[in-house]
């Protein structure tokens, strides 16, 4: 694979190398578990052995002979901690089970946490606290007996009469898929060190919405949210895991100000399995109706997704499928199955991995069976206008993603029947599916300084989720104010930062990059005006129009110059700073307000007066060895249009780890449960199954110039969680052309395929 940087095409950015890069492989970026701390103490958790029952006792006497045991929390000292409503989204608890018993909600509940002088100490004595229990049988999952169903919601997307379309259609399909249960599984692990001084709390924690988690923690230790801090600069792998508050942050804050002393967790790796959210296991049954020539006439859609017993979290992501296509008509439906589970959440591309999976392998079925070849068929129900809304699209570059991707495959040379193409003992497929992600925005301040030397600070409370973005944000405001990238400090991460919004679906580049837009405008009015109102000087009496900004100067049409720290120096002033608030449109006018509070505030997809989503379409070929049925990708081929791609560099590292985890759903991933226990089985980074280099030889990506002026100001469209969205289709349809088998039950394994 090269690992040369892409070259941009039109409307893109430099392919600079980011920010932090150096910091990053030189382990001397900081994250939140390395900040030192004096006096620290460490905690560790134990955890419910059970999923459903209550603790009748909780032994913890041998626990407090260890030498070093400092204290240990238990639901007995920890009632302080007040309880706050379960909210889906980014910023409020991860789930309403935050007490430490006596109830027993689902395994891996918290139960104690101890506290020791070292991590050895509290280790031990979190081995010899002792639980007793009044075990009841769990429910697992959706076989098992006790679940629960009810509606995910009130309404669902629908569009004329499905039904009669359906019985009418010429052509038919019907079938049923399963995705597996996933977990996050970021190499960092879920830390919280918090300190206090005096009444002032400071939080150490990866965070992808440090507003959100300031506010919550507040709430649950009932302080006034101005006197709590989080600080998180670097987040090492989040994937929407840390974007609300898990019950172990105010359990640590609570026993650092009980104990006087700061107090540090990392969790361990199985204890992330049960502690935080997760993708839950969901299902689907689809029918999709056409006419012979392939026109869609009707397209069905019911998903049921697992939650927990007190939770309905869903991700019901009927509401993005159904804007893919010209459908003629649609009815979909999601309901809800409460199990004895941790509350699921977050994970990349959360509606659209799932239903996307079921609908793109749905689509590959109906091509089969019309005997059309599935890139013609997407081709023919193009959509202009949406067929539930009837909105049109901010701009649609489907088919221009799936010309470019076929011609790079090499698409033309596909034998279309099913197990007709052979490399020796390997069968050969070939399959593709469409990839989609909502453009989503979100309210978002930004403060930008310039200096006379022309050094630039940015400040805002977002995220650098590991996806560059301090590079792209740097990027816009050295454009923007005609500076180098060297010449910009980019700050984020921080909740004493302007507010800057949840690092969730995919928003936080169109979003703070139109913040940025805007206080550097103010920055450049400014010193327009100083320059071309001067009596004297290069620029004086211009037409502010004609003045432009590059290489530290304002530039008139005909190359008249004056460098800014002369502009500065007429104006008088040591800095220039503006702050400016970006509000997307169908935000409320409060929307800054809500985020100060700790509230997500996003809007976009389908939600403004233009459908606005970031397209691709993806190739994969698979080989399946004839006698021992292993499973290959040798190569995948995906090509994207996101509107304008700030830095090639990292789109591509986004798009390329969206696909290699498309592959990772496709083939490995799965949590397994115990139907008897309702416990995860494999809970370690050994046996839960992810791709490894030697499992991807070739990821070939191609962005697709897109230029959209309406979703955004900065016409970004957002690329985090496009690329693993299709992957997993696109493979099963692969598996399909390669065998004559379609497996419908993700992930696709050897004894699928027997
Ligand atoms: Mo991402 S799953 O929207 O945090």
């Amino acid at each position: 694979m090269s690992t040369a940087a892409p070259e941009p095409k039109a409307n893109m950015g430099r392919p600079e190398p980011r920010l932090d890069a150096r910091l990053k492989v030189t382990g001397e970026a900081r994250y939140p578990s390395d900040m030192p701390a004096g006096n620290l103490a460490h905690a560790v958790l134990v955890t419910s052995g059970i999923a459903r029952g209550r603790l009748t006792d909780l032994d913890t006497a041998a626990a407090r002979a260890v030498p070093g045991v400092v204290e240990i929390f238990t639901a007995e000292n920890t009632k302080a901690l007040k309880h706050l409503d379960y909210v889906p989204g980014g910023g409020g608890p991860s789930t309403s089970v935050q007490e430490l018993g006596p109830e027993i909600a689902h395994d891996g509940q918290i139960i104690a946490m101890v506290v020791a002088e070292t991590l050895e100490a509290a280790r031990e004595a979190a081995h010899a606290v002792t639980p007793a229990y009044a075990r009841e049988n769990p429910s697992a999952t959706f076989e098992s007996n006790g679940v629960t169903e009810e509606p995910a919601g009130k309404e669902f997307p629908k569009a004329g009469d499905a039904e009669a379309a359906f019985a009418a259609a010429d052509v038919t399909i019907e079938a049923a898929y399963g995705t597996s249960t996933q977990h996050h599984n970021a190499i960092e692990l879920f830390t919280t060190t918090c300190l206090w001084d005096g009444d002032r709390l400071t939080i150490h924690e990866p965070s992808q919405f440090v507003y959100g988690l300031k506010n919550a923690v507040a709430k649950r230790l009932d302080m006034d949210p101005a006197k709590v801090r989080v600080v998180s600069p670097f987040v090492g792998g989040a994937f929407g895991a840390k974007a609300q508050m898990t019950p172990r942050t105010a359990l640590v804050a609570f026993a650092a100000k009980t104990l006087g002393r700061p107090v540090k967790l990392v969790a361990t790796r199985d204890q992330g399995f049960t502690i935080a959210t997760y993708r839950a296991e969901t299902r689907h049954r689809i029918r999709l109706g056409a006419r012979r020539d392939g026109k869609i006439v009707a397209y069905t859609h019911e998903g049921r997704e697992v939650t927990s017993r007190p939770d309905a979290y869903k991700v019901a992501g009927v509401a993005d499928t159904v804007r893919l296509y010209d459908f003629g008509t649609v009815a979909t439906k999601v309901s809800v199955v409460h199990a004895d589970r941790n509350t699921p959440g977050f994970m990349r591309s959360p509606p659209v991995v799932p239903y996307v999976y079921a609908l793109e392998s749905a689509m590959d079925e109906l091509a089969h069976k019309l005997g059309m070849d599935p890139v013609e068929l997407r081709r023919i129900n193009d959509v202009t206008k949406d067929t539930v809304s009837g909105k049109p699209w901010s701009s649609r570059a489907l088919m221009k993603c799936y010309d470019e991707a076929a011609a790079a495959f090499g698409w033309s040379k596909r034998s279309p029947a099913p197990g007709s193409m052979r490399d020796g003992d390997w069968l050969i497929g070939w399959g593709c599916a469409t990839a989609c992600y909502p453009t989503h925005l979100g309210a978002t301040a930004a403060r930008v300084r310039l200096l006379p030397s022309g050094e630039v600070r940015v400040q805002v409370a977002a995220h650098d989720i590991g996806t560059g973005a301090y590079t792209v944000i740097g990027q816009q405001a050295a454009e923007r104010l005609g500076v180098p990238l060297a010449a910009v400090r980019v700050e984020l991460g921080d909740s004493d930062l302007p507010p800057g919004p949840v690092a969730g679906g995919s928003n936080t580049t169109a979003s703070v990059c139109s913040a940025v837009i805007m206080a550097c405008d103010a920055i450049r009015e400014k010193l327009v005006r100083a320059a071309s109102t001067a009596n004297d000087g290069p620029l004086a009496g211009r037409a502010p129009g004609e003045l432009s900004f590059t290489d530290g100067r304002a530039v008139a049409s005909d190359g008249a110059a004056e460098s800014v720290t002369d502009v500065m120096k007429r104006l008088g002033t040591a800095a220039l700073e503006e702050y400016a608030e970006y509000l997307p449109p169908g935000v409320p006018r409060d929307g800054l307000r809500q985020v100060y509070g700790g509230k997500a505030v996003l809007t976009g997809g389908p939600h403004g007066d233009k459908i606005m989503y970031a397209l691709g379409a993806e190739f994969v070929e698979v080989r399946i060895h004839a006698r021992t049925r292993e499973v290959r990708v040798p190569r995948a081929v995906g090509a994207f249009a996101g509107g304008r791609i700030m830095n090639p560099r990292t789109a591509h590292s986004q798009l390329m780890g969206g696909m290699i985890w498309g592959i990772g759903s496709a083939l490995h991933e799965a949590t397994e449960i115990d139907p008897r226990e309702a416990r995860y089985i494999n809970d370690n980074i050994a046996e839960y199954l992810i791709p490894v280099n030697a499992d991807v030889p070739s990821i070939e990506v191609i962005m697709v110039p897109e230029e959209d002026a309406e979703v955004n100001p900065a016409g970004v469209k957002g690329l985090g969680e496009l690329a693993n969205v299709g992957t997993a289709a696109a493979i099963a349809n692969a598996v399909h052309h390669a065998t004559g088998k379609r497996i419908r039950d993700l992930p696709i394994r050897i004894e699928d395929l027997l």
